[in-house]
């Protein structure tokens, strides 16, 4: 039997910090397809300009380096120009326990290769913005989605939280990614139930950097406790980390996995 052809292969990017982000994601997307076979390919967009927000421009940039769908998370308002245009980020959603009205997509259904596929973010609660109960927000979402394959980014800082949310979703869903804290965890594994679980992906963006953002601006936050403007780091080494998984089309289950942590440059 082909496995290449039951199998739908994935590859789920970490929050995309700035230009720097931007730069090693498209150098790194183009090196991974050379070596596996990638059928889809999605990422945390919501630092992927100047480190706050999306713009039109960054994301077709991204679109254009091979990703073909997007999520996000606390950031994704912070440029006004996706409040404006949002109608076209078109295979972008926003957490989708923000309130009913807000601007953006809750989620998102593709069909790739026969397989249906459902994109859903989600924002924690402990140290997050407002937002309504992740765990009733999917339960409500998934009510008549038997057929889809869905693979959700859980966007959220306490990793109790996300374990919380992994185990209440075991065997529900194909695949739970964790985002926003920007630092790889080693707890990635197939939870009992079978779904694919990782409590957080990690970035892309500059190694040597307090998250993405220049350590100085960050240093100087915490010593002086004045709002100091954060810069994306632009110098020095750069890392990006993400997520490979092969899907297998009859028990739509995730069959094998492999994290990545890459680091460009000199
Ligand atoms: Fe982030
Ligand atoms: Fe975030």
């Amino acid at each position: 039997m082909n496995t290449q052809n039951s199998t739908l292969n994935i590859l789920f990017i970490g929050d995309i910090v700035g230009r720097s982000g931007r730069k090693v994601v498209k150098a790194a997307i183009s090196e991974i397809k050379r070596e596996l076979d990638i059928d889809f390919v999605i990422a945390n967009a919501e630092n992927s300009a100047s480190g706050f927000g999306i713009t039109l421009n960054v994301y077709k940039e991204l679109a254009g380096s091979g990703i073909d769908a997007f999520t996000s998370g606390n950031h994704i308002y912070d440029k006004k120009e996706f409040i404006e245009e949002v109608s076209k980020f078109e295979n972008l959603v926003r957490p989708a326990n923000f309130p009913l009205s807000s601007p953006g997509k809750p989620y998102i259904e593709f069909e790739i290769k026969g397989i249906k596929l459902l994109i859903v973010n989600l924002i924690g609660r402990i140290f997050m913005p407002l937002s309504d109960c992740p765990f009733n927000r999917l339960d409500d979402i998934l009510q008549g989605k038997n057929d889809f394959v869905t693979i959700v980014d859980f966007h959220a800082e306490a990793t109790s939280e996300k374990n919380a949310f992994a185990y209440y979703f075991d065997g529900k869903v194909a695949a739970i990614l964790g985002t926003h804290t920007h630092v790889q965890t080693n707890d990635d594994r197939i939870l009992p139930g079978g779904t694919l679980y990782i409590t957080d992906v990690g970035m892309c963006g500059a190694l040597d950097s307090c998250i993405g953002v220049v350590k100085e601006n960050s240093i100087e936050r915490f010593l002086t406790a004045v709002p100091v403007k954060f810069d994306v780091e632009k110098k020095g080494k750069m890392l990006f980390n993400a997520m490979f998984f092969k899907l297998d089309k009859n028990t739509k289950r995730v069959v094998e996995f492999k994290k990545i942590y890459k680091i460009y440059g000199e």
